[in-house]
């Protein structure tokens, strides 16, 4: 006889030491896994206090209309004295002014935004536009837009019972063509007048 022929007998004289190399294997395994996990934590922990998310910019939104950056005249799209291609808007119950934003393909655009009222948000078509805008503060956000073409702009932080009637239209125009339009240091837009 032999234990080998019989399932149910006694185990192998080895299968002590094939169970405790298993056990060992998965020590090691589990090991590397917590290891891994803190140094994640540690890496954006340290990420994160290097590098504070954004600055905070702030804004009295019950004199926005009468003077500063963001009175009716200076809304829309300019190219700023040192080259920077800044696009100013206002959100408010509900609807975006201005209500078509044209941009320009190819070059990094800063979106500056604020809103009168209530907590708004908007975000642009496919492309990472993407933020919210609260009355008081200024939201910023810089993308480059490499497709001409028109994106839809809605809202999507719920402001109210016109919420989901409220969006605008970005317009992405070619590089030459806007900056031919906007030589003469005006604010464009495409709302039709
Ligand atoms: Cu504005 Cu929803």
């Amino acid at each position: 006889m032999s234990a080998a022929a019989t399932p149910a007998g006694p185990p192998p004289p080895h299968a002590h030491d094939v169970a405790a190399a298993a056990e060992r294997r998965w020590a090691w395994i589990v090991a590397v896994i917590i290891v891994v996990l803190i140094a994640m934590m540690v890496i954006t922990g340290v990420k994160w206090a290097a590098m504070p998310p954004s600055r905070v910019e702030t804004i009295d939104p019950r004199t926005l209309h009468i003077s500063g950056e963001f009175v009716e005249s200076n809304l829309g799209t300019t190219v700023a004295p040192d080259g920077r291609v800044v696009s100013r808007l206002v959100a408010q119950q509900y609807s975006f002014e201005p209500q078509c934003i044209v941009v320009p393909a190819e070059m990094p655009v800063t979106f500056r935004a604020t809103s009168t009222d209530v907590i708004h948000g908007f975000i642009v078509g496919t492309t990472n536009v993407n933020t919210m805008v609260v009355p008081g503060f200024v939201a910023t956000f810089t993308t480059t837009f490499h497709q001409t073409g028109e994106h839809l702009m809605p809202c999507h932080e719920y402001c109210g019972t016109g919420h989901e009637a409220m969006w605008a239209r970005v317009r992405v125009i070619s590089a030459n063509e806007f900056l031919s339009r906007a030589k003469a240091g005006e604010r464009l837009s495409c709302v039709s007048r």
